[in-house]
């Protein structure tokens, strides 16, 4: 059965993908249960997406709500979920408007747009993004990135787009001119390897602005929405980004993505500028607005204690493996290992032997997403066999 069901997908599917050897049967809470009666303890949330874990009842019953009530109607007419989400992300921002789109790439789009429309009224056009960034495989959005593997032979990309060094202030003034239109960045770089913007850079971009008037636009499509311990990532920083990209956790495991801009931006599109047909679906916006319920209701706050469990244990276990575990990264739920080795060796003997999931974020980062009601129990099942693991 599972062999049929593999060799079917590498028939029918393209082969973009590298999947784990499981097929699934359902999911539950932080676990993963496949067709021969399997369970896999989930650190991975479908990539830092499904933050309430699996079939969580009040989001369950919140599609279901909408389910009946309608599906999709398109943006044609006013939905009530739709707007109760936008004023829930507005009030938990300070920003004041929204565009729903489907994935973190259309909004990642969407604010390149938003940008290079805001900036024509001041000949602004370029746009600055850092190394280690990803922020999607749509085009815009592989030109502001920098590895290859996504890129390569699929040019050419957006005109007037520059990649340079991520965390670096000097790099930063160097670069940014008047004829820049905005910056992109991960306050905690994801697929790049769970590495955290500093102080220091988050103080030369305040500068920097007030000098050059350029938007910055937090990419938060990962950090969002509770997964650092704040609501928002920038929110340990004194300083809100003049537009911020969503998705992920944000359709409560259903597509969904948003932009997020400041009211100085309400009017830079006018009507018809951008749109999408299915952005903002009903059901997906319901089940949007059951995880940030659940999220306020206690899960913030379970972020917060269990994200500081988790990391104490890692730094116990980087002490007694300091040759192998070189540093412990991240904040909240996002965390990670940098290792002196591939990651995905790791990522091998845990699920291969403890049953585990995790993934590998560039190259030599074990990448923990768990969602975001993982207790500690999972967390020492979790440390024990990274011990075991370490040892051999
Ligand atoms: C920070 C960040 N931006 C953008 C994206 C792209 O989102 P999507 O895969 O929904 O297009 C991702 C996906 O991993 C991401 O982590």
């Amino acid at each position: 059965m599972r062999a049929e069901l593999i060799q079917k997908e590498q028939k029918s599917i393209f082969q973009t993908y590298k999947r784990f050897p499981i097929v699934v049967e359902k999911a539950e809470g932080c676990y993963i249960f496949d067709k021969d009666g399997s369970k896999y303890l989930d650190f991975l949330a479908g990539i830092a997406v499904n933050s309430m874990g699996y079939a969580h009842p009040k989001i369950i019953a919140a599609i279901e709500e909408q389910v009946h009530k309608y599906m999709h109607l398109s943006n044609y007419f006013y939905q009530d979920v739709q707007i109760e989400l936008a004023e829930k992300l507005c009030e938990k921002s300070g920003l004041s408007r929204v565009f729903f789109s489907n994935s973190g790439t259309e909004a990642i789009e969407g604010a390149i747009k938003l940008a290079r429309r805001w900036g024509s009224a001041y000949k602004k056009n370029e746009i600055i993004a850092f190394s280690g960034g990803f922020h999607g495989r749509t085009l815009g959005a592989l030109s502001i990135m920098d590895k290859p593997v996504y890129k390569d032979k699929m040019g050419p990309f957006i005109e007037n787009s520059k990649i340079i060094e991520y965390n670096n202030p000097d790099e930063l003034k160097k670069h940014i001119s008047d004829g820049t239109a905005a910056i992109f960045f991960e306050y905690i770089q994801g697929e790049g390897g769970i590495s955290s913007v500093s102080e220091e850079f988050i103080q030369s971009v305040k500068e920097l602005k007030k000098k050059y008037n350029f938007l910055v636009v937090a990419d938060e499509i990962q950090t969002g929405i509770g997964r650092t311990g704040k609501f928002f990532a920038f929110q340990h920083f004194d300083f809100t980004p003049d537009i911020m990209t969503l998705s992920k956790a944000l359709g409560g495991g259903l597509p969904l993505g948003a932009i997020l801009a400041g009211e100085h931006l309400a009017n830079v599109w006018e009507r018809t500028m951008h749109g999408t047909t299915l952005g903002g679906n009903a059901v997906a916006c319901a089940a949007g607005l059951a995880t940030i319920n659940a999220l306020e209701d206690g899960v913030l706050e379970n972020v917060n204690k269990i994200g500081d469990y988790l990391k104490s244990k890692l730094i116990d276990l980087q002490k007694k493996h300091s040759d192998k575990v070189l540093e412990v990264r991240g904040k909240g739920l996002m965390q990670g290992l940098f290792l002196s080795f591939d990651a995905a060796k790791l990522v091998n003997s845990l699920l291969e032997k403890h049953k585990i999931l995790t993934n590998a974020a560039s190259g030599k980062v074990l990448r923990l997403v768990p969602p975001l009601i993982i207790s500690e129990k999972e967390v020492d099942i979790l440390v024990e066999a990274l011990e075991k693991c370490l040892a051999e």
